[in-house]
């Protein structure tokens, strides 16, 4: 694919379902199992979405069912939990660790084109928003499955400069491999910030809005660790693209890549990444 060529949204979600299909098992076993870095997010995500026995729970894009597992427990036997993704590996793995839960179903479904015949209590959604290339007719779309005064609760990243654990890396990569990310991949830091969340959620009809910021750190070792790892955890499109630099390049980038961490780095060259994280809660009227 030349650098001219622009992704169609279909183009660009098949790619990511090819993608995730992939690295599902590896981000399973890295972020989602453990609550490491930014996945602390995850018990104040059930916490301020609100989540009570007999509730029932749409978990949209739920991966591996990081949350998906815990709004189980929270709401008990009289509840139900519904968890969606366009990855059937990830589903896989989902249900997988979840087998001899009943009140916890995992659909694989793209969350642009959910259809139930049922309203739910509560929709919850981490990490996720900044993949659905549409995630306007996302939010409508989820807003007409909500019970009136039903939670909407979601997680993201902040903006690229308040997770140096990405920009680190992304600011340099994609000057030495400009398609790193093809032309029509949406750009992921898109509702990174307080202002830019508001204004899709009540774009799309939310009140209520109330956003809370948090600063988690992480710490992914030493340069070499951090580096390594990046590159184990990569889909293979994007290896390849790193593998096709010369060894100067490749160098020369990772010298780059690492003045970008030195900030970060502490005693014995350990590096601890602060890592913002925003959650949004918002009613549908
Ligand atoms: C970073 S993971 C987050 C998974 C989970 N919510 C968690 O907290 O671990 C993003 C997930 O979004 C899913 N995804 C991306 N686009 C999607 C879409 N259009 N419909 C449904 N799932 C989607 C991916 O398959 C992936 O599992």
């Amino acid at each position: 694919m030349t650098r001219s060529k622009k992704l169609t949204q279909f183009e660009y979600k098949k790619r990511l379902i090819k993608t995730w299909n992939e690295v599902a098992p590896r981000y399973h076993k890295r972020w989602a199992k453990n609550n490491v870095g930014p996945f602390k997010s995850s018990s104040e995500l059930v916490k301020l979405a609100n989540v009570r026995p007999g509730h029932t729970v749409l978990d949209l894009a739920c991966g591996t069912g990081a949350i998906t597992k815990r709004i189980a427990a929270r709401v008990g036997i009289s509840g139900k939990v519904v968890g969606i993704d366009s990855s059937i590996s990830a589903i896989k793995i989902a249900k997988k660790e979840t087998k001899n839960k009943t009140n916890l179903d995992f659909v694989l479904s793209d969350a642009e084109f959910i259809k139930f015949n049922k309203k739910f209590d509560v929709v919850t959604c981490q990490y996720a928003l900044f993949f659905f290339p549409n995630a306007q007719k996302v939010l409508k779309n989820i807003k007409q499955y909500l019970k009136k005064n039903g939670i909407l609760a979601l997680t993201l990243h902040g903006n690229k400069d308040t997770v140096p654990y990405f920009s680190s890396i992304l600011d340099v990569i994609t000057k030495f491999i400009p398609d790193y990310a093809l032309q029509g991949t949406p750009n992921l830091d898109r509702f990174g910030t307080k202002d830019q969340l508001k204004k899709i959620i009540s774009r799309a009809g939310f009140t209520d809005i109330k956003i809370q910021e948090y600063v988690f750190t992480y710490r992914p070792g030493t340069f070499s660790d951090y580096w390594q790892n990046y590159l184990k955890y990569l889909s293979k499109p994007l290896k390849e693209k790193v593998k096709a630099l010369s060894i100067i390049q490749k160098q020369k980038m990772k010298n780059q890549i690492k003045q970008n961490t030195l900030p970060y780095t502490k005693g014995g060259g350990q590096i601890i990444f602060p890592w913002k994280v925003l959650i949004l809660t918002a009613k549908s009227s």
